[in-house]
């Protein structure tokens, strides 16, 4: 199956949602934040477990001394922090060819906003735990060696704008959830192995 964009950028899409739970939608990655009380030491948790799930790293940009405990993680080859809190809010370590899987601690960094892994030889599972991200607007994993399915609770990171998964080996059933991201822009899920057709409905149609 090949799936190269589909656009969901109609407003009516919006309009047909309630009221409050757009208002909902619109706070929630900030209030789930405020109410949880993770730190930047859990950042730093996550980054050296994906670290650690790395078996190959060809130019030796995070396996070779640059991720060190012995400097902040915000100075971190492929970590971006937030201006007002040393959180990271962006990961991007696209082509770089690293191999290894993608550790569930990835839904520990409570305030990611882009996870930028495409063009690597990333294999395993896409984490169910991605779905903890309430602040991703861009996850980008395209030309990886991805199985197994798309996690159905993705539809929980509210904010979403891009979701690219073409080119990895990710099979099942495309989850009609994704239609109900209310910001998804652009889909790519094209070269997979997904099985059975794709129902892309919006909310209320
Ligand atoms: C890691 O790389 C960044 C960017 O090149 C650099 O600023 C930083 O000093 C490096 N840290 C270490 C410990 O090598
Ligand atoms: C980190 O700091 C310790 C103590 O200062 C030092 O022994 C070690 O070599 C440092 N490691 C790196 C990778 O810079
Ligand atoms: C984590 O936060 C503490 C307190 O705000 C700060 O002192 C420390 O430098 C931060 N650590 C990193 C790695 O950013
Ligand atoms: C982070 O995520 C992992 C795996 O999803 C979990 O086991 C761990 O307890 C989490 N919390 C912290 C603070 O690292
Ligand atoms: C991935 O990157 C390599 C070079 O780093 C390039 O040759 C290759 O075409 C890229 N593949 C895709 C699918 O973008
Ligand atoms: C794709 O999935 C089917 C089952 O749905 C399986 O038989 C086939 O081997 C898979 N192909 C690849 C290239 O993984």
């Amino acid at each position: 199956m090949h799936i190269a964009t589909l656009t969901m950028g109609n407003p009516q899409i919006l309009l047909l949602v309630p009221y409050g739970l757009v208002v909902l939608l619109h706070f929630s990655c900030f209030l789930k934040l405020t109410s949880s009380s993770t730190s930047n030491f859990t950042d730093q948790t996550a980054l050296l477990a994906i670290q650690s799930k790395l078996t190959f790293d060809p130019t030796e940009t995070v396996l070779g001394g640059n991720w060190t405990t012995n400097t902040s993680f915000c100075d971190w080859i492929g970590v971006s922090c937030g201006n007002r809190r040393q959180r990271v809010i962006a990961l991007d370590l696209s082509f770089m060819g690293l191999q290894g899987t993608i550790a569930p601690h990835v839904g520990n960094l409570s305030f990611l906003v882009s996870l930028d892994l495409r063009n690597n030889s990333f294999s395993g599972f896409l984490p169910n735990e991605i779905s903890r991200l309430h602040c991703l607007k861009v996850l980008m994993l395209y030309a990886n060696q991805l199985e197994g399915n798309i996690p159905p609770t993705l539809y929980r990171c509210e904010k979403l704008e891009i979701i690219s998964l073409a080119i990895n080996k990710l099979s099942g059933h495309i989850p009609e959830e994704l239609a109900f991201l209310p910001r998804l822009e652009q889909l790519f899920l094209g070269h997979n192995n997904f099985s059975g057709g794709v129902l892309l409905r919006s909310p209320g149609s």
